[in-house]
């Protein structure tokens, strides 16, 4: 009874981290495509293929569902995916939605029209391809009225992250969030729109001021996931293991996952 989490490489542990963290009972199964990584800097065809190959792994090791813990591959790729791809019997659920719905203080699933909500100003910080795809404001326009989203594409951080340069990484976060306040310099709220920034949190945080709320996914896509489980809970696959696959370096990827979640994470090939 396993559910699997996709991502183009670390990132999606934070995700994965919360998810496990709200359902203890269920395994996971994690797929990081790091041989590939970063994905914010490919085209949507090249994002598709890549992402649809690791989706087709982990239906393998038995997860029904599987949740793209990437927005650059739930911009770029999901509703190709769920239009024409996905048998009917297999589930791919994307990350933005449930961080849309809390922003515009939504229940799960509230399709009513959209309307005026609290916040007017909005920060995105996203990979180049998130930016490019413009999905974010596309969900949000369904549910929402009068919010100015202004998007920074945050060039060069996913590598950084990946490769464990911290110091790189946290000058890259200064610099973009330095750009995007010239652009507009009083947002209420920041959106990490990629699920590697949660673990540069602090620094987006000291570098934008506390008085900006911090919208970042982890347990927002837990909680969904929770919810979307007690209603459908014949999705859980017939999987039984947990386990962490990668297309990368095994040795390398647990080294840096495990330092990023400080306890230990042990990659396999994928
Ligand atoms: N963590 C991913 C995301 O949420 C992928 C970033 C990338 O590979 O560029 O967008």
């Amino acid at each position: 009874m396993a559910v699997g989490v996709f991502d183009s490489g670390l990132g999606g542990l934070t995700v994965l981290d919360a998810v496990a963290q709200k359902l203890p009972d269920v395994p996971f199964a994690y797929y990081a495509d790091s041989a590939h990584a970063p994905y914010g800097v490919r085209d949507a065809d090249d994002i598709y293929d890549k992402t649809t190959k690791a989706v087709e792994r982990l239906w393998e090791a038995g997860c029904d569902l599987v949740i793209l813990a990437c927005n650059t591959a739930s911009a770029a790729a999901l509703r190709r995916m769920q239009e024409s791809w996905i048998p009917s019997d297999k589930r791919v659920l994307g990350v933005f939605v449930p961080l849309i719905e809390a922003l515009t203080e939504r229940q799960w699933g509230d399709n009513s029209p959209p309307r005026e909500v609290a916040v007017e100003h909005v920060a995105l910080f996203a990979t180049p391809a998130t930016v490019r795809s413009r999905a974010f404001q596309r969900e949000l326009a369904f549910r929402a009225i009068g919010v100015d989203v202004e998007a920074q594409a945050c060039g060069g951080l996913v590598d950084a992250i990946e490769e464990g340069d911290m110091i790189l990484a946290e000058a890259l976060v200064r610099s973009h969030v330095d750009a995007l306040m010239r652009k507009m310099p009083v947002p209420e709220a920041a959106i990490l729109g990629c699920t590697h920034y949660p673990l540069m949190r602090d620094t987006f945080q000291d570098a934008l001021g506390a008085g900006v709320k911090l919208y970042s996914q982890a347990d927002l896509v837990a909680a969904s996931l929770e919810d979307y489980l007690k209603r459908h809970p014949a999705m859980i696959g017939p999987g039984q293991d947990s386990l962490f696959l990668t297309t990368g370096d095994p040795a390398k990827v647990s080294r840096h996952a495990t330092q990023f979640l400080k306890r230990q994470i042990t990659f396999e090939a994928a």
